[in-house]
């Protein structure tokens, strides 16, 4: 039997090396470790994804507390910020978990990815999440959205449901359409939509989603306001079991970071490519670089979000930074952080793991 003490101490100790570290390497990342806000909190924003607004970067992820019941929803959504992307300042709950038991986000939901995009349009900030209704484990595979008028909130919560229910998607062929698949049985009620993210590419913000019970990415656009979808989605690499999407462009193209579905267990990571958001997606294999370990498991992680540095200078290339999650199930809060900065193999993104580095020498010689 271990003793509590000893983890605790030990838990006490890193944390305490993460700091004497970080002082001497204040502008660091450093994927895996402890990562404390400025008041030397750490820092609670699972599964998240990042926004620039006015001068300073956003990050908004799952508030997760102790044990195994912290992976359900107990708080909300955390927020962050910060000048230069590693020191953070705690912003506060962004999003709160309701108290009405009867309010689709009621305390103890399952509420997992939370995107904030900012739509110009409406001078809104738009928050979508992964919503499964309290004591339903992930059955009710649901999209929820809250808006709000700053990034640290408060969100309003506005509505959570399945996606473009009666609507068939574009590119669905009559044997899709067929009675008996997982997309005909969804028609009537809307498509499931678990893991998720928020890509937007000009002026247009696409939803994309795990759904037909996972088997099948769905890629869904948004209506002007960015709240609801307009009706037009398209099936993603159908029966890939993709899950974890996040979406940049680069090189004129669009690339997408997935993984496979082994729940909170890592597994090797997916990388694709496409000429349209709506795809036809192309694997371009695992963008992991490394051991055998490090490719069966992604540097123990999972895809959540890749950011776009703004250009160094004009016609300079772009850099981005691939944002994953170490989950720990046994004890939710303790999930670490895992950013890498995303390197290229010609037209191929790839990771390699650094105990750390920094904006400045990332992508050095590479
Ligand atoms: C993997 C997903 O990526 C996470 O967001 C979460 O839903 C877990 N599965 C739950 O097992």
């Amino acid at each position: 039997m271990i003793d509590r003490r000893s983890v605790l101490a030990g838990a006490g100790a890193v944390a305490l090396m993460g700091k004497a570290a970080r002082a001497a390497e204040p502008d660091a990342f450093r994927p895996g470790e402890v990562w404390n806000d400025t008041n030397g909190v750490a820092i609670n924003a699972h599964g998240g994804g990042l926004l620039r607004h006015a001068g300073r970067w956003w990050w908004h992820g799952e508030h997760k507390t102790a044990g195994e019941g912290g992976n359900t929803a107990l708080v909300g959504v955390h927020s962050y910020s910060s000048t230069d992307l590693v020191n953070w300042r705690d912003e506060g709950v962004a999003l709160s978990v309701s108290d009405d038991p009867d309010s689709p986000i009621t305390r103890g939901c399952i509420l997992e990815r939370p995107k904030v995009v900012y739509n110009p349009r409406t001078r809104t900030f738009v928050m979508w999440f992964h919503l499964e209704l309290r004591g339903k484990g992930y059955g009710a595979a649901q999209a929820g959205v809250a808006v709000a008028d700053r990034p640290q909130g408060p969100f309003r919560f506005l509505r959570a449901g399945r996606v473009n229910p009666g609507i068939w998607p574009a590119n669905a062929t009559p044997e899709d359409k067929a009675p008996g698949t997982t997309l005909a049985r969804d028609f009537p009620g809307g498509q499931m939509a678990r893991d998720m993210t928020v890509f937007v590419d000009g002026d247009t913000a696409w939803h994309i989603y795990a759904s037909e019970e996972n088997a099948t990415l769905q890629i869904a656009r948004l209506a002007p306001d960015w709240t609801r979808h307009d009706g037009y989605y398209v099936r993603a690499l159908p029966d890939g079991g993709n899950e974890a999407p996040a979406l940049f462009k680069a090189k004129g193209r669009y690339y997408m970071f997935a993984s496979g579905l082994t729940g909170w267990r890592p597994n090797p990571g997916r990388v694709y490519v496409a000429d349209k958001v709506t795809g036809p997606w192309r694997s371009l294999g695992n963008p992991v670089r490394g051991s055998e370990e490090d490719r069966k498991t992604t540097f123990h992680s999972q895809s959540t979000f890749v950011l776009p540095l703004p250009p160094q200078r004009p016609g300079a290339e772009p850099r981005f930074i691939f944002m994953a999650d170490r989950w720990r199930p046994e004890n939710a809060i303790d999930g670490r952080y895992v950013w890498l900065p995303v390197e290229w193999e010609g037209e191929t993104p790839v990771l390699r793991w650094r105990d750390r580095w920094t904006l400045a020498n990332g992508w050095a010689g590479k």
